[in-house]
Formats: C-alpha cells, sequence, structure tokens
C-alpha cells in the first residue's frame, strides 16, 4: 500500500493519469461550456483547472484562456492534450492571477470543496473579484450538503474499474472515514493492477451550506445572479445534488444573461 497525504493528492502522476477516467466530461462541461457562449466570454479563469478537460475545450472554441492550479501532475496532464498549447498555464493558487480584467472566472470539479479553511476560500474569492473586469462573472459549484452524497462512499457503493493505456487496470473505491460538520474526511483507494499498487490518498471536502456560501460571495463583493441545483438549471430543492452558484462582480454592471438550452447528463464521481 502506497499512502499519499492528502494535499498532495494531486500531484501523484498516476492519480493525475486516471482523473480523466474517473471524470470525463458530462453536463458539467457542457454547462460551462454554454455559459461561456452565452456570456460571450472572450477571456476565462479556470481557479483550479486540474487536468484541463474544460480549458482547452474552451480554447479550442476560441476563448482566451487561463487555467491556474497548484498541483504540477494535473498540469502536465493539461499541457499535452489537445488544445493544451492554446491556454497559458499558472501553477499556484487564485492569487497568482493578476488584475486580468476577464470576463469570466469558473471553479469547476467541485474545486470550492477542495479548498477547506475560510480563509483560503475567501482568499480565492477575492483573487477572482480582482481578477474580473466589472459585471464580469463568476460560476463555479459545490455538492448540496442536504443530499448528504457521502453516505454512499463505501467501498461496496464506490467501487469502480479504468483502464489507462500506460497503467493498465486500475480499481477504485472510497471509504468514508468521519463528518465532522461540514467537512467529509474519506480515503480514496486506487489499485493498479500491473504493479500492484494500492494508492490511498486521505481527502477532507468542505460541504458549506448554500447560505454560506452566498454570504462568502457577498462578502468578497460579488452579486449572486443565479443559483441552480442541478445541471439542467433547474431552482435548488431538497434533492438537488448541487449548489451551482453564478455570481457577477459589482462595478458598470453586467450584460444580461442568455439562458442556454437544457442538457441532461451527469458527473456524479468524488472528485
Ligand atoms: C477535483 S479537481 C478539479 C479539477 C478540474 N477543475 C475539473 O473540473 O475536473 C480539484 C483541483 O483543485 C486544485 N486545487 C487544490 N487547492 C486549490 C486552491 N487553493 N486553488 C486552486 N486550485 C486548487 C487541485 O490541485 C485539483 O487540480
Amino acid at each position: 500500500m502506497v499512502a499519499v497525504a492528502g494535499a498532495t493528492k494531486y500531484e501523484d502522476p498516476r492519480l493525475a493519469a486516471i482523473y480523466d477516467l474517473l471524470n470525463p466530461a458530462s453536463a458539467d462541461t457542457e454547462f460551462y461550456l454554454s455559459l461561456a457562449e452565452s456570456q460571450v466570454a472572450s477571456s476565462i479563469l479556470d481557479i483550479g483547472c486540474g487536468t484541463g478537460l474544460l480549458a482547452c475545450a474552451l480554447a479550442r472554441r476560441g476563448h482566451l484562456v487561463t487555467g491556474v492550479d497548484p498541483a504540477s501532475a494535473m498540469l502536465d496532464v493539461a499541457r499535452r492534450r489537445p488544445g493544451g498549447e492554446l491556454v497559458r498555464w499558472l501553477r499556484g493558487d487564485a492569487s497568482q492571477l493578476s488584475a486580468a480584467q476577464a470576463d469570466l472566472a469558473i471553479m469547476t470539479g467541485h474545486v470550492a470543496q477542495v479548498i477547506t479553511d475560510d480563509e483560503s476560500w475567501n482568499a480565492t474569492l477575492a483573487a477572482a473579484q480582482r481578477a474580473l473586469r466589472p459585471g464580469g462573472r463568476l460560476a463555479f459549484e459545490s455538492r448540496n450538503p442536504n443530499t448528504r452524497p457521502w453516505t454512499k462512499w463505501t467501498p461496496q457503493q464506490s467501487r469502480r474499474t479504468v483502464t489507462d493505456p500506460v497503467y493498465g487496470t486500475v480499481e477504485v473505491w472510497y471509504r468514508l472515514i468521519e463528518v465532522d460538520g461540514e467537512r467529509v474526511r474519506f480515503e480514496s483507494h486506487a489499485r493498479f493492477q500491473t504493479s500492484g499498487d494500492d494508492v490511498v490518498s486521505t481527502n477532507e471536502l468542505r460541504f458549506r451550506t448554500q447560505p454560506a456560501l452566498t454570504r462568502s460571495l457577498l462578502y468578497a463583493g460579488f452579486s449572486v445572479e443565479h443559483i441552480f441545483g442541478g445541471w439542467d438549471r433547474q431552482p435548488v430543492g431538497a434533492r438537488s445534488s448541487e449548489l451551482i452558484f453564478i455570481a457577477s462582480r459589482g462595478g458598470l454592471g453586467p450584460p444580461p444573461f442568455v439562458h442556454p438550452s437544457p442538457r441532461s447528463r451527469h458527473r456524479a464521481a468524488a472528485s
């Protein structure tokens, strides 16, 4: 068994290599692509861009994209994918972003939940605010704590197998460790059948509530325009799996928001 500290989970090249197999393009990808198109966002900041699936898709559609992420293993995957040469990649957190006058900032794949402490979360929102033009938008999602998705993060319910061209067959599963208020800790296992390695990382995710996320946005100087409960842009309900926020930076006021057409696929892994 090989243990990977929680903070370096995204730094392990083996785990970075299989990330897209576990988290392929899905309804969330379509949602953010449509949002960028409907907003006529020419410049986009992807905070916590990871392996760059969305950043590269946006760049291939003609948007000017900057992707920032602290994990070099994830960025290495991102640079190599089609369209990687079109994106400006920065290693680090949102503090790396300058006053960019960007149209849109996104945090996808539940990055908001990976940033667990309040100080870093508030600093991330403040940096996004500074990097946007007046009226520019920030969009991100966080899992809805009311649906308690962690109850399914058991080895039995989460086990699945993926096959990577380099690393071969990998069996992946989660094991819940504890729920401590808004903080959920769990192990994620990746057993690489070729090498026999069982790579275990300990993860913590923060399940902020809708009011807490709203307050943090207002505190950072954003106006909350929309909170959706799912990728079809439905309102938040008791069974909504996601809290999807679209907020605008104060200033000159945003251009009108155009609702793109709804899509239906879902992305459910504990990424
Ligand atoms: C679950 S992945 C999401 C990646 C990608 N956005 C997606 O949609 O698949 C979370 C990413 O957040 C990054 N991350 C961790 N802490 C961060 C921080 N403080 N600021 C920005 N990104 C961070 C990790 O390195 C990792 O690549």
